[in-house]
């Protein structure tokens, strides 16, 4: 499993547009999250998702997008409206440029740091006292309560790979029809 930041020949992958296979139970579908959400990911039970941090934005959308002209902070904002409207259990990575972006949400976000500005930010948090120090050990601890994750950004799907590795399920989406052809191509091997 490889950060998706520091893919950098990622055309080494071939596209795809869904991915689905029944064990162990991961899927993958290409879709912009401008465009709200996708029909399957109404039914997880708990939403992870990392959205690009701001400095990343426009290489995402080099990457995958490369006329998309609409402005991080709108990315940020549709996400937050979509997530709130899903009403689920969200955890989601960013910073304080995230969490500040994301002030209309009916349960005031809460941004636990773990690395210079950035951490988690929870909204309908269901493990009180829990402090996550990595996103690992956070996904982890959600599988041991819940069955189904959803991710929105789903990049080369860290979400799946732990799914598969508790033996559980997620459901994945990203607009860049790379990743997904990513996790058909590696899926196999976690
Ligand atoms: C920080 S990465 C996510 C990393 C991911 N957790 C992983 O396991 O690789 C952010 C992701 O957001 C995706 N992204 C950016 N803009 C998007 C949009 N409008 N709709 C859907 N995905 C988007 C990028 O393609 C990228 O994969």
């Amino acid at each position: 499993m490889i950060y998706h930041s520091a893919l950098k020949k990622f055309k080494e992958w071939k596209k795809e547009e869904c991915y689905e296979f029944q064990s162990p139970d991961i899927s993958a579908y290409v879709f912009n999250a401008f465009d709200g959400i996708h029909e399957q990911i109404k039914t997880v039970d708990f939403i992870y998702t990392e959205p690009p941090f701001l400095a990343g934005y426009k290489i995402f959308n080099d990457r995958a997008n490369p006329t998309e002209s609409r402005k991080w902070s709108e990315l940020i904002t549709k996400i937050g409206t979509t997530l709130m409207e899903l009403d689920k259990p969200c955890y989601i990575m960013g910073g304080g440029q995230l969490k500040s972006s994301l002030k209309g949400w009916k349960n005031q976000p809460v941004l636990s740091s773990i690395h210079e500005g950035a951490g988690f930010i929870f909204y309908n948090k269901t493990i009180p006292d829990f402090k996550p120090k990595t996103t690992l050990s956070l996904i982890k601890t959600l599988y041991e309560q819940y069955d189904v994750g959803g991710d929105i950004t789903c990049g080369y799907g860290l979400l799946g790979y732990m799914a598969k590795k508790q033996g559980k399920k997620a459901i994945l989406t990203d607009y860049n029809p790379y990743c997904i052809g990513y996790i058909k191509q590696e899926s196999s091997k976690w």
